[in-house]
């Protein structure tokens, strides 16, 4: 994981110098909170292993540049990851990284979570993206999901009241805390779907498409 952090950050540097895509460019730094940071919760959580490991699929909403989806996928060559992320350019440098980095087992997509489709059973993941009130209730799928959010120290004081409206449809599975050497607390909050939604008459970006 050592070597493939560098290379991640020399093309970081070198093609995607004008992006700005993570401002943590000392390599130590750079290996602890964002590749350990990454994979650290799929290592330490037997919930999150088991999840891939049944859907064999992981989709990453809101990979900005690449993080958790490229460390995972570097780590977990056998499983199929997809990552959607709203920022064009986001998307398009991510594409490039994977490509330099020999990763073949990823699909980076420009769309928004509210425009995609679950049609397949999937592992779904959420790292710094949002809060999970806002971003539970827009899932869309057709299928038992779990959900895994890569949080912060202090996520329960700040949304521990938003958790409680989506409890009708999310049950919460836990609040593992992950530690991460040299980097702030961190958490991984993990929730599975109650109900399968009935479906939408919105025309969506289908999960499907990408396996
Ligand atoms: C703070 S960044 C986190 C990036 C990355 N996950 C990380 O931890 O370094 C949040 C990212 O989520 C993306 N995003 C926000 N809302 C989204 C949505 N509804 N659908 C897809 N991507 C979204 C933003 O464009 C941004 O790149």
């Amino acid at each position: 994981m050592l070597d493939f952090s560098i290379r991640y950050l020399n093309v970081l540097k070198t093609q995607l110098s004008g992006l700005n895509l993570t401002n943590i460019l000392d390599p130590d730094e750079f290996y602890q909170k964002q590749i350990l940071d990454s994979i650290l919760p799929y290592q330490e959580s037997e919930l999150f292993k088991k999840s891939v490991k049944e859907t064999g699929v992981v989709v990453d909403v809101g990979f900005g540049g690449g993080f958790p989806i490229l460390p995972l996928a570097k780590l977990l060559p056998e499983v199929k990851f997809v990552g959607v992320e709203s920022r064009r350019k986001k998307a398009e440098a991510v594409t490039l990284i994977a490509k330099e980095l020999g990763l073949n087992n990823v699909k980076l997509i420009h769309s928004r979570l509210e425009d995609f489709n679950f049609d397949r059973p999937a592992t779904i993941t959420f790292k710094a993206v949002g809060t999970i009130g806002d971003y539970l209730p827009i899932i869309h799928h057709k299928f038992p999901a779990k959900v895994f959010f890569y949080k912060g120290p202090s996520f329960l004081q700040l949304e521990g009241e938003q958790i409680k409206k989506v409890e009708k449809n999310w049950r919460l599975l836990e609040n593992q805390e992950i530690k991460v050497p040299g980097t702030q607390q961190r958490f991984l909050v993990s929730f599975e779907s109650v109900n399968v939604p009935r479906g939408t008459a919105k025309t969506l970006v289908k999960l499907s498409d990408f396996l």
